[in-house]
């Protein structure tokens, strides 16, 4: 087992990984790892490269001059790409509807993973993304896969692109939410797949507390 405790989230997009993950890890004081940020902000790299996102050999090129940093912030950590932050580029509808083809990428992920498993090194994590529990940290303690139905998914993305004041219609977000889930699923390299070994949380109809307190007492059943 790792020296260090670790507790991998995996799950589809809009399952509530990252909101659930942030406040389990200031609760337990474990670092909390974005992985999805880190793909995200590959995708910024190379479009500020002027790289096409199905340029496989000029993003694999790029990688090793990018480099890529956490900073506490609220209510979101802050991302920084070469030292300039990228918080909200990384958000923007582009740069999600691209990430699933540059993640697919075998360079890519070699080298995210590299990074992820370094941050584990000197301190307990929770970390989230679609590989973690079946291929990043194989021997967490506790692994969760968190999952919700699509509708209310696209719901919840929805509600939060309103509260941005950014205008994209139920059912776009509904497609664009499945595609992006077809793709993570099916690429040939560490596909979202559940780990045998993770606990699978049914989100739907349940609040963000709720949640929270459940994957809460799971870990503290691993702790013990
Ligand atoms: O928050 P949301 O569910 O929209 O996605 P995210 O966690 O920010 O991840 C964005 C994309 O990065 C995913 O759709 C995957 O294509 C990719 N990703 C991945 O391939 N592996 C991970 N461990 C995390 C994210
Ligand atoms: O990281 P991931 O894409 O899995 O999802 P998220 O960004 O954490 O959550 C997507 C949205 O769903 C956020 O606006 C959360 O506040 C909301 N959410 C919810 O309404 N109920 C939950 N049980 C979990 C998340």
């Amino acid at each position: 087992k790792p020296a260090f405790f670790q507790v991998a989230i995996d799950g589809p997009a809009s399952a509530g990984k990252s909101t659930i993950a942030k406040i389990l890890a200031s609760q337990l004081h474990f670092v909390y790892v974005d992985t999805g940020a880190m793909y995200r902000t590959v995708t910024v790299a190379a479009k500020k490269a002027g790289l096409s996102y199905e340029d496989e050999a000029g993003i694999t090129a790029l990688l090793p001059k990018i480099t890529i940093e956490f900073k506490p912030g609220n209510p979101v950590q802050r991302v920084f790409l070469n030292g300039e932050e990228v918080t909200e580029a990384i958000r923007s509808t582009e740069v999600t509807n691209n990430v699933s083809l540059v993640s697919s990428y075998a360079a890519v992920r070699t080298d995210m993973v590299d990074k992820q498993r370094a941050m584990t090194e000197s301190n307990p994590v929770i970390m989230d993304g679609r590989d973690i529990g079946t291929t990043v940290l194989p021997n967490a303690q506790v692994k969760i896969f968190l999952v919700a139905s699509v509708d209310e998914r696209a719901e919840r993305r929805y509600k939060e692109n309103k509260e941005k004041g950014m205008a994209v219609d139920l059912e776009t977000l509904k497609k664009e939410i499945e595609e992006r889930d077809y793709k993570d699923s099916h690429r040939a390299i560490s596909p979202l797949t559940k780990a045998k070994d993770a606990i699978e949380v049914d989100t739907t109809g349940i609040g963000i507390d709720d949640v929270v307190a459940k994957i809460k007492t799971i870990i503290e059943e691993h702790q013990a």
